[in-house]
């Protein structure tokens, strides 16, 4: 057989704010490969079907000698994130042909040679029949598993307690709302859009608002003191979010998008309150924690997808030439929902 077109999102240059389609990632179809002849070197060969654009890519787009827990996009190179493959060949009785595989290293290609060093972090997806693929990335898959594992460790939800979530219509934040309405909390919950807002509340939230167009500040004052927060934004909000605690609150720190593309999210002014409210500030990482609570995540969460009892949004592009706009996309808050790559069908 021919070699055939392996198209691909290269990442090009380091962006100073946003990244920019074109510029900081380029689509490329110049490479090929021999899909029954390319060398496994004892890993194997996947078809990527679907790729997960998640806020942290912006992250790995960054200069090497600037540290953090997840390396760096490499110049050059296909981008790479959470999604889904097909196992086309195997060389490591690890991975079976016509398996579906996940986890953080699908490649931004139509097809890629994995090494054996991506098997500690591949997990074989366990599709249910009624369950898309593409939950698996998204309400079942990191995001879910973010919202699931942080809430269950960290949370100490009591009935009444008033929760705050930002970025509340995504797939990390919709799954926190729900489980602190199903934990008997009031939550409040904010978002940039009018439709992300109706989202909120359709899924429970008992205040929900446009951080855009309304004053953060105001409605913490009104309907707090806050015991549980949820943070995804850092800076100013996380701040506010200080001043209104009740004492022993609890704020998990799962991301500051706010400064991702800004250098930086602005400065907390008024950290010195949490030692007179007694705060206890928890960082995630889904990575560190999740297998904590894996067994009851696939037993509890799966099921009330497909049933509806748990609610989610996705917001599905096909094409690989589209993924650069996502990418941009999810940074701007223009994402309806999980923003989901669709690269190939099967
Ligand atoms: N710690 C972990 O292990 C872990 C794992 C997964 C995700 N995360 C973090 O969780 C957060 C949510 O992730 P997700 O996948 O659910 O994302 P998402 O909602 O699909 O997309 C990101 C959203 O962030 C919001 N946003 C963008 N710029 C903002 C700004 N300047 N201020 C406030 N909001 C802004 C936008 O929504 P609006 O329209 O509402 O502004 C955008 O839609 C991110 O911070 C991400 O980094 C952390």
């Amino acid at each position: 057989m021919a070699p055939v077109q392996n198209a691909r999102l290269i990442y090009k240059s380091v962006p100073e704010g946003y990244p920019i389609p074109g510029q900081t990632t380029v689509y490329d179809t110049n490479d090929s490969i021999d899909l029954e002849n390319a060398p496994l070197n004892g890993g194997f060969l996947a078809k990527t079907l679907i790729l997960s654009i998640d806020p942290f890519l912006r992250g790995k787009m960054r200069k090497p000698e600037k540290k953090s827990y997840s390396a760096e996009f490499k110049i050059g190179e296909p981008l790479y994130s959470y999604g889904v493959a097909r196992v086309l060949r195997s060389a490591t009785p690890e991975v079976k042909v016509g398996q579906y595989i996940t986890g953080n290293f699908i490649s931004f290609s139509e097809y890629a040679i994995c090494p054996p060093t991506v098997l500690p972090s591949l997990t074989v997806v366990d599709k249910r029949p009624d369950l898309e693929l593409r939950t698996y990335v998204g309400a079942a898959g990191m995001p879910g598993q973010t919202a699931y594992s942080g809430w269950k460790e960290h949370a100490d939800p009591k009935p009444n307690d008033v929760v705050f979530v930002t970025t509340g219509a995504g797939p990390v934040g919709s799954l926190v709302i729900q489980l602190a309405k199903q934990a008997g909390c009031k939550v409040i919950a904010s978002a940039g859009s009018e439709d992300k807002v109706a989202f909120m509340k359709s899924i429970g939230a008992d205040v929900a608002f446009n951080y855009k167009t309304t004053d953060t500040r105001e409605v913490l004052q009104k309907e707090g003191p806050i015991d549980i927060y949820w943070d995804h934004v850092g800076g100013e909000i996380l701040d506010a979010v200080i001043e209104f605690s009740a004492e022993n609150a609890r704020l998990i720190l799962c991301g500051s998008i706010s400064g991702y593309n800004t250098g930086g999210a602005a400065p907390i002014k008024n950290l010195s309150m949490a030692v007179g409210k007694c705060l206890h500030l928890h960082g995630i990482l889904v990575f560190r924690i999740f297998h904590k609570h894996a067994k009851a995540f696939w037993e509890e969460i799966p099921p009330k997808l497909a049933s509806g009892e748990i609610k989610f949004r996705e917001e599905v592009t096909k094409g690989l030439d589209k993924a650069g706009d996502v990418i941009l996309a999810v940074q701007k808050g223009t994402n309806t929902g999980k923003a989901i790559v669709v690269v190939a069908e099967e």
